[in-house]
């Protein structure tokens, strides 16, 4: 698939951006801080519903400006599908698929697949479980969008549970000996069941994501680091406690690979730590407690891993989804922010090789000389430039600018008026005239 038009209004430092994309690589140019990056994390938005770099929206939404648009014509075999993506910022926000509104943003999950793959993930490596419980639940999404409503159902059983353990912990410790202690406990297991199903469902998805993605990391891995120790991933499940292991290994032939095995499984384990989680007044097990094992040769990477081998593993969890998801489906567009400065030749010339076979490959950088000639790549210079806002204070807005063009944003002149809409940003293969 491929994104043929964005338009951005009131994104981050975009107070209106409309760009006319084509297949293949487009590289945005321009100096740190000028709104690069929020392109992208504006697409990766379309695709996720969650921006790599905040979990809130508020700061997606322009200093001043009451709501963020985002519109993106997406290209997929031929279909053509334009999502609108309004964002309040706070209050709920709003979708629509072509002219139609959809009962909820998530409606839109599966239109725009994308892979993206900024610094911050680096934290995936170094950083804590919930980092990699994101990269998985990204992936089981863009393979079934309807598990986005699952984990949403799971969440909201798993609130209500955890508080029903915080606040209810004295009722529930007098048991069934007590008339209040009696139904507490009934609605516990009631809360129970429902995590179990949910979470069974999730666990799943994750333990078939990890199989799935595990070689392409492997091999993502041998191909941006051939001399390093080899790389692989391996779930690592709260529930495994009272199951077997190979339970919660589907690469293995004798793994159940049956969500009903796996609800059986997470009740046993809720019953185990009960006592527990009665004390703590918390869930304890479930895949929000879960894990995704990175390993280098035999040794956990976090801990371990030098600073480019951490780098080389999170580039390669993101180029093994790639990878994944093209065998199984279009192509997802691949979005790399910031990448190629921290690479060194080697392993940009083999991250350029596997961004030349994408069907569409978006790039920040903030010197061109950066990205490989291999990529020919379209280019377009973004520069922010000072504005006053609406109170007097001062700030920065962005514009884009094909290369030895004129501007083409529909912004700078036509700040502050409004709803305008500027000219769209043609952009085309760069020819060898423009070189
Ligand atoms: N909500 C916002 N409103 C206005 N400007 C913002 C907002 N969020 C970020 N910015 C501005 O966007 C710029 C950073 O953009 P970014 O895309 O990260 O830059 P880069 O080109 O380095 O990738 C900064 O100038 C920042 O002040
Ligand atoms: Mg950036």
């Amino acid at each position: 698939m491929f994104v043929r038009s964005a338009t951005l209004v009131d994104f981050r430092s975009w107070e209106r951006l409309s760009l006319e994309l084509t297949p293949g690589a487009t590289v945005l140019v321009g100096p740190n801080g000028h709104g690069k990056t929020n392109v992208l994390e504006a697409l990766g938005y379309v695709a996720t519903l969650s921006s790599h770099r905040v979990a809130t929206d508020a700061p997606l939404v322009r200093t001043g400006a009451e709501r963020a648009l985002i519109r993106a014509t997406v290209v997929n075999h031929d279909r053509e599908l334009t999502v609108d993506l309004d964002i309040a910022g706070g209050r709920a926000n709003r979708a629509r698929l072509g002219t139609t509104p959809v009962r909820r943003p998530r409606d839109i999950l599966g239109v725009l697949n994308t892979v993206l793959f900024a610094p911050e993930d680096l934290a995936m490596v170094r950083g804590e479980p919930t980092e990699r419980r994101r990269y998985l639940d990204e992936l089981i999404v863009a393979r079934s969008p309807r598990m986005a409503a699952v984990r949403a159902d799971y969440e909201k059983v798993l609130r209500q549970r955890s508080a029903l353990l915080k606040t209810g912990g004295h009722t529930l410790r007098r048991g069934a000996g007590s008339e209040d202690g009696a139904s507490a406990m009934a609605t516990l297991e009631i809360w129970d069941s429902s995590l179990a199903a949910f979470g069974a469902e999730i666990v799943l998805h994750r333990l078939r994501a990890a199989r799935d993605v595990g070689p392409h990391v492997s091999q993502s891995y041998r191909d941006i680091a051939p001399a390093s120790r080899p790389a692989y991933v391996a779930y690592r499940s709260s529930l495994a406690e009272s199951a077997p292991p190979e339970m919660f290994d589907l690469s293995r032939p004798e793994a159940p690979d049956d969500v009903d095995v796996l609800e059986a499984a997470f009740l046993q384990q809720l019953s185990v730590v009960r006592t527990r989680e009665i004390e703590r007044g918390t869930t304890l097990v479930g895949p929000h407690r879960d894990d995704l094992d990175l390993i280098l040769g035999t040794d956990p990477a976090k801990g371990f891993a030098s600073h480019g081998e951490s780098w080389s593993f999170a580039l390669a969890l993101r180029l093994g989804a790639f990878a994944l998801l093209r065998t199984e489906g279009s192509d997802p567009v691949l979005l790399l922010d910031d990448v190629f400065a921290e690479l060194d030749r080697a392993r940009r010339t083999a991250l350029a090789r596997v961004a030349a076979t994408a069907e569409q490959v978006l790039v920040t950088a903030a010197v061109g000389e950066d990205v490989p000639a291999e990529l020919d790549a379209v280019r377009v210079d973004v520069r922010a430039h000072e504005v006053t806002g609406p109170d007097g204070t001062p700030g920065r807005s962005s514009v884009a600018t094909r290369q030895g063009f004129g501007d083409f944003s529909g912004s700078g002149d036509s700040l502050g008026s409004g709803d305008a809409v500027g000219e769209p940003v043609q952009t085309r293969r760069e020819t060898e005239e423009d070189r």
